[in-house]
């Protein structure tokens, strides 16, 4: 059977780092409340004149880069981001621009903090239905540009950056001995609307809006809806947590991603933090956090990766990767 392997990683942080300290200037805030509540550090906050797809171009071309592809291979271009440069075109249509060759697809997928794994699902079912052969998947975001900086409840958890993956059809036996994605399990439950969300759109107020969140109410969600999609993850591959390497979850929450693993029964030294130095990236930080652990050497060929996230809608995923 036709699996959808990863080439190569990549991944970009804008230059300019705002620290705990910085934002207590700014809000009534503490640098020991937010690493106590959230384990976050420091975030990186994109220039002005950088745009989703600024960042989106730069990582993709790393993972193009370390896969040792060009842009011209590539035949599909799938962004996931909740800040596009623009309503429409697609951020996807600039990056194909940049790098691709004319005439390829290009769109974006929105589902918020899980847009990288439904993303996986997308093109992983392109490449299966031999629809794609060469197919770059970034997570991307300027959530900086949609936080209301005087509110110190959701102010201090995000940041931006991009992250990148290039993913190719190999043959495989379908066994999850195979290389590449092994399986994607997606969910949402609209009804949780309300918890995550941000308070304009064309549709709404013709403004952007900000975000708003129950920060609480999310927490409690994302735990319960994160450790039963690592759990449907395993179950449908015959797998037990103990063969699972590495786990690279969403970057929300410190907290979150302790009582997951603790849930799970997962040796925290496997799992991939990079939320106390990127804080919440959106749809950026599994790939983000992937890069990291790749480059850093400890993720290596042939291991065995379970990424998770949940996010607003509420939407939540699981994908089971062989490196
Ligand atoms: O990526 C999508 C998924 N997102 C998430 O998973 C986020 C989930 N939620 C969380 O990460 C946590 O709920 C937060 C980090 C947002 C908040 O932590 P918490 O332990 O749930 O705190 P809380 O909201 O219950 O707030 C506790 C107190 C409140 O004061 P009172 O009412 O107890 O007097 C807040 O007003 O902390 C106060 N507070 C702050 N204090 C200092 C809230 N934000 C801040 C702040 N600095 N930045």
């Amino acid at each position: 059977m036709i699996r959808s392997v990863i080439e190569g990683v990549g991944s970009y942080l804008p230059e300019k780092v705002l620290t705990n300290a910085e934002l207590a200037v700014k809000v009534d805030t503490t640098d020991e409340w937010i690493v106590e509540r959230s384990g976050i550090t420091k975030r990186y906050v994109a220039a002005d004149n950088q745009k989703t797809s600024d960042l989106a171009i730069a990582a993709a071309e790393r993972a193009l880069k370390a896969a040792g592809r060009d842009g011209k291979d590539v035949d599909l271009f799938v962004v996931a981001t909740t800040t596009p440069d623009q309503i429409f075109p697609a951020t996807a249509a600039r990056v194909q621009a940049a790098l691709g060759r004319p005439g390829v697809p290009s769109f974006d997928v929105q589902a918020v903090c899980s847009g990288f794994v439904y993303g996986l699902a997308v093109v992983d079912n392109f490449i299966k239905a031999g629809q794609a052969k060469c197919a770059v998947l970034i997570g991307a975001e300027v959530f900086s540009r949609i936080v209301d900086w005087t509110d110190r409840t959701t102010c201090v958890l995000f940041g931006d950056g991009a992250g990148a993956v290039v993913l190719g059809a190999q043959e495989g036996n379908g066994s999850t001995a195979d290389r590449g994605i092994i399986s994607t399990h997606l969910h949402s439950d609209g009804r949780y609307h309300d918890m995550l969300y941000v308070d304009g759109g064309p549709g709404t107020t013709n403004a952007t809006g900000y975000v708003r969140m129950k920060g609480k109410e999310v927490f409690r969600h994302a735990v319960v809806n994160l450790t039963e999609a690592v759990n449907e993850a395993l179950a449908a591959n015959n797998v037990t947590i103990d063969d699972v390497d590495w786990l690279v979850p969403h970057q929300a929450n410190r907290r979150i991603l302790d009582s997951t693993a603790q849930k799970l029964g997962l040796d925290p030294a496997k799992v991939v933090v990079t939320v106390d130095q990127h804080a919440n990236t959106s749809a950026a930080s599994i790939p983000l956090a992937l890069s990291q652990a790749v480059s850093d050497g400890r993720i290596k060929k042939g291991h065995l990766v379970l990424m998770e996230a949940m996010g607003g809608g509420f939407t939540w995923g699981s994908s089971l990767v062989r490196m």
